[in-house]
């Protein structure tokens, strides 16, 4: 830890709060793959999972502990030995490491939610913090829907945490309910009455229930929090938790009235957001940082006085947080040497030869159909192609005829665990048929809670990227698909969310879904 006292250190729970977000479910692979990029973008601590939760997340928090170079891995523990044993087991492999614990400390979840005492509560964070100490020094304690905690309750047991080994004290507003002025008074109130408060950093954990979560983030650390917990692209519980690109950039261009560091290399938020929501769902156009017109400037107005010095409407250059212009990079006649090297610039330095072959074969076929192949278009081949190499459903050909008059139809061959299969339907429209056909040939039961069609880039010739999201039972996916054409990347992007639907019915019911396979749907 450093020894500058304006250092604020970023702990990432995009994998662990942020996959709590309906349809943010990752695999292993999504979440290496993202690892690596929180790892080299500098992110000090990266909550990678609440190992007991599932055995999915041990080991995802096993295999991420194994590749950070830089980042200090971290996993969650409820107040239970066996919580905090699973964090130990799954993060032992890492040279460092942090156990994260946790209990609740209002009065409304001690009562409802835990059937405890305030007196139980205290003595179980005795407990739980001294037993997580056995395992390693790095300790965090968090009270639990801390903003709506009596004050003098909550100064106790910061203290006996801290007396117990804690070396990060969480205050977390669970339900998004703070507002900055009150939530300066809370960690003001901390850093004032808690006697041994200089042994550990105060850390903040805001939701964003009410938009303020950056803004309480923001506040907590102007009161003297030097930790903020927080997900790219704000992803997490509800409406989410507080976005890391925001306050890393709040704090870098308003520098004047917040003179912290980081120690994240902005120019690859750009980056993290990107492989973040190819894993879990597209971000907002109009989300500040990352959204795609977050440096877009439609009024003549506007595009006159940048045209003159572009401090007139812009805060921060789009460079500083690695957004390139939309650049044209190939064409039918780039070789697969030159793509491998453009995907290396793109990030996709770990894709496997496969993948690579697949994708340039596609590139191939683009080049060939549009005129301009962008930076974009190229990643959204690759991801793509990423998707589908883990699909047990999968497209073959497909077929629409739609226009006035005729009901639409559509013809479809499916291979559905290695069965090549082919139906016909008409339907409402051509979605509408496509997606009866894929019913047909895969019988299942989910509802369709959103269709969604973007351009990856300008022009009638663009590539169509389509997101999914499918719910069952409570549980939903996020399945996501480019092409040309926008009726095979909707049917692809279907697809894409039952294939990981599927998964997920392994991971939770693994005995339905042996029978299901052997029944052949
Ligand atoms: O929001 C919350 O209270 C949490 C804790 C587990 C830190 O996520
Ligand atoms: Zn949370």
């Amino acid at each position: 830890m450093s020894d500058d006292k304006n250092r604020v250190y970023i702990f990432d729970t995009t994998m662990r709060d942020g996959e709590q977000s309906p349809g943010a479910s990752m695999s292993l692979e999504e979440k290496t793959q993202i690892s690596r990029v929180f790892d080299e973008m500098g992110i000090d601590i990266i909550e990678a999972g609440f190992p007991i939760a599932s055995p999915g997340d041990f080991e995802a928090v096993k295999a991420i502990s194994k590749i950070l170079k830089n980042s200090i891995p971290a996993g969650l523990s409820r107040h239970s030995k066996k919580d905090i044993d699973a964090c130990y087991e799954a993060l032992k492999e890492a040279p460092r490491f942090r156990i994260h614990t946790f209990i609740s400390t209002s009065p409304l979840h001690m009562k409802h939610k835990l059937n405890k005492s305030p007196e139980q509560v205290y003595e179980s964070i005795k407990e739980h913090v001294t037993y997580a100490r056995k395992f390693t020094d790095d300790v965090e304690w968090s009270c639990e829907d801390g903003t709506r905690t009596d004050m003098d309750y909550m100064c106790k047991t910061v203290e006996l945490a801290i007396n117990s080994g804690a070396r990060t004290i969480n205050i977390p507003d669970t339900v998004g309910y703070t507002v900055p002025s009150e939530f300066t008074k809370i960690i003001s109130t901390l850093k004032n009455r808690v006697p041994n408060i200089d042994k550990a950093i105060l850390s903040v954990h805001c939701h964003n229930d009410l938009g303020l979560a950056v803004a309480n983030s923001l506040a907590g650390v102007s009161a003297g929090a030097r930790q903020v917990e927080c997900t790219i692209n704000g992803i997490g519980e509800r409406a989410g938790n507080a976005s890391l690109e925001e306050i890393v950039m709040a704090i870098k261009t308003r520098n004047d009235l917040m003179p912290y560091k980081t120690g994240i290399n902005t120019t690859l938020l750009s980056k993290a957001s990107k492989v973040v929501s190819n894993a879990t769902f597209p971000v907002q156009f109009n989300k500040a940082i990352v959204g795609k017109n977050a440096f877009a400037h439609e009024a003549g107005i506007h595009q006159d006085g940048m045209l003159k010095n572009r401090n007139t409407y812009e805060i921060m250059t789009p460079e500083s947080v690695g957004v390139k212009q939309t650049s044209l990079v190939m064409g039918k006649h780039s070789g697969r040497h030159a793509f491998k090297e453009k995907l290396n610039d793109l990030g996709y330095a770990n894709v496997t030869d496969d993948v690579i072959q697949t994708a340039f074969g596609k590139f191939k076929i683009l080049a060939d159909k549009k005129k301009h192949v962008y930076d974009d278009d190229i990643a959204a081949l690759v991801d793509d192609s990423l998707i589908k190499d883990k699909n047990v459903i999968n497209l073959k050909s497909l077929k629409v005829f739609a226009g006035t008059g005729e009901p639409q139809r559509a013809d479809m061959t499916l291979d559905v665990y290695g069965d090549i299969k082919k139906t016909s339907e008409t339907g409402d429209g051509p979605v509408d048929a496509i997606f009866k056909c894929i019913k047909k040939l895969y019988p299942h039961e989910v509802k369709l809670q959103l269709y969604q069609v973007h351009a990856v880039t300008e022009g009638t010739d663009a590539q169509a990227t389509v997101s999914v999201r499918i719910s069952e039972k409570g549980k939903t996916t996020v399945g996501q698909a480019a092409d040309t054409d926008t009726l095979v990347a909707s049917a692809n992007a279907y697809l894409n969310a039952l294939n990981k639907m599927i998964i997920k019915r392994k991971k939770t019911a693994p005995e339905e879904y042996e029978q299901e396979k052997m029944k052949g749907i």
